[in-house]
């Protein structure tokens, strides 16, 4: 597996010089990183776990794995942010976005937890319906509304099908090893739990069994994966810009930024990206956007998002730059099929592979948005693979870390998420949250 930058049309916003005038900067924080020294240092656990993960653990998950598989029909993640994007980017990019509608051995994977609406709770209980479920709640906090709320929904259900004992079986705890509710009740109860790290945050969880359970669950190769991000690990380890990628690309995030521009557009050109990309959001928009700073994190999955963001990418406010997420080899050959009857004007693509028609329209789209005055930045990926997504995931996180120390900010920290909590659980009536109530309510008048 290879990953490299093609920076052929990133235009003159970003030129070599300009890169290695950043270098002694973007040195200094991957420094930061490799040796702790930086902001929320005590979150850097995932620098070196895809070497140093606890190998019982790791076996204990491909274990539960195997029997979820064969034991039921709808496996449901519980879990929000952190705790479900990373696993549900993974199972979209090595299988599909169509999972659940394609054969597969195994059961249906469903996430929920990730948000409050009751359409979308009631419509899974609907699928669930008749089937046998397992469940994967996953919290570090152990305290999380939505994910918590889910998860009675879920217990409940599998406590009336099941019986107690029943349902112990059936739930599988991904949480803190010590502190909150979550560990508290998973002690209580006895479900089977596996270990969310002091030192790795939510949004750097998908190589913990944060993601590697619901992965595994999807008959995905956890070692590949782990693979994948050991080597990413191994070519990263190095302070020279002109070979480290991942400091390249936090480097060229910055220019980008100090520049003028105000939004990064991750730019997919097949629907197995979208999850990653929201994986990838996540990640770089909770790392970086605090302090009144930060690129703004936005993504588009192209030739689909042509036809509705296209006319803005092309002449609208010029703030944003592409970095587009490119797959090489293709994993599925298909030829345009012949139809001299057809008289849809398409005869001159017949036989053409759409994976060609695809890239091509990909070239078009660089030619013309760099021409638009959108810089474009290529990330190019070898394959579709287990492999090639612990390599991506590791090659973000440490750009993110990199990119977030240039900007001068804590990347691994979050303390804007807890404002709406405070505002909702005073709404709610959560006890202890009484004055804030009080106030809210004075404003609402
Ligand atoms: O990155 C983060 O820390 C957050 O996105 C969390 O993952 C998310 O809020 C879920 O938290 P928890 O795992 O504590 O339920």
């Amino acid at each position: 597996m290879t990953l490299t930058l093609n920076e052929k049309f990133i235009g003159n916003s970003c030129s070599e010089a300009q890169i290695a005038a950043l270098a002694p900067e973007a040195e200094n924080a991957f420094r930061r990183v490799l040796e702790r020294t930086g902001r929320g240092a005590d979150f850097l656990g995932w620098v070196d776990l895809p070497v140093k993960f606890d190998r019982e653990e790791f076996a204990r998950i491909k274990a539960a794995a195997q029997k979820i598989r064969g034991m039921c029909d709808i496996f449901v993640v519980l879990g929000i942010g952190g705790s479900y994007l990373g696993a549900r980017a993974a199972v979209e990019f090595v299988r599909s976005p169509l999972y659940n509608a394609l054969p597969h051995d195994g059961p249906d994977i469903y996430f929920a937890g990730n948000t409050i609406s009751p359409s979308a709770l009631c419509e899974l209980l609907t699928i669930c319906k008749g089937k046998d479920i397992c469940v994967n709640v996953i919290s570090k906090s152990g305290t999380t509304t939505e994910t918590a709320v889910a998860f009675r929904v879920f217990r409940r259900l599998l406590v009336e099908k099941y019986g107690e004992q029943g349902a112990r079986e059936r739930i599988f705890a991904t949480t803190d090893k010590a502190r909150g509710t979550l560990k508290a009740s998973s002690d209580r109860e006895g479900y089977q739990t596996f270990v969310i790290p002091d030192d790795v945050g939510g949004r750097y969880s998908v190589l913990t069994a944060v993601g590697l359970l619901p992965i595994a669950v999807a008959g995905i190769s956890i070692d590949d994966m782990m693979q994948g991000a050991a080597d990413a690990r191994a070519a990263y380890q190095t302070p020279d810009i002109r070979a480290n990628t991942a400091m390249r690309y936090a480097a060229i995030r910055q220019l980008m930024y100090r520049g003028g521009k105000k939004v990064e557009m991750l730019v997919g050109y097949d629907p197995y990206l979208q999850m990653t990309a929201e994986w990838w959001k996540q990640l770089f928009g909770e790392s970086e956007g605090k302090e009144n700073k930060g690129l703004l994190p936005h993504s588009v999955i192209y030739t689909t998002d042509l036809h509705s963001m296209g006319q803005y990418l092309q002449q609208g406010e010029r703030l944003m730059f592409e970095t587009v997420l490119q797959v090489n080899d293709q994993d599925h050959a298909y030829k345009i099929p012949d139809d001299p009857t057809a008289g849809d004007g398409l005869d001159y693509l017949c036989g053409r592979e759409l994976a060609d028609v695809n890239h091509t329209a990909m070239l078009g789209t660089l030619f013309a948005h760099s021409d638009g005055d959108v810089p474009n930045l290529v990330i190019e990926v070898s394959e579709r693979s287990a492999y090639s997504f612990g390599y991506l995931v590791y090659f973000f996180e440490m750009a993110c870390a990199c990119s977030g120390y240039m900007l001068g900010v804590n990347p691994f920290d979050q303390p804007g998420v807890e404002s709406y909590k405070k505002n909702m659980f005073a709404l709610l009536g959560k006890p202890g949250y009484e004055e804030l109530r009080q106030t809210l309510s004075e404003r609402m008048k």
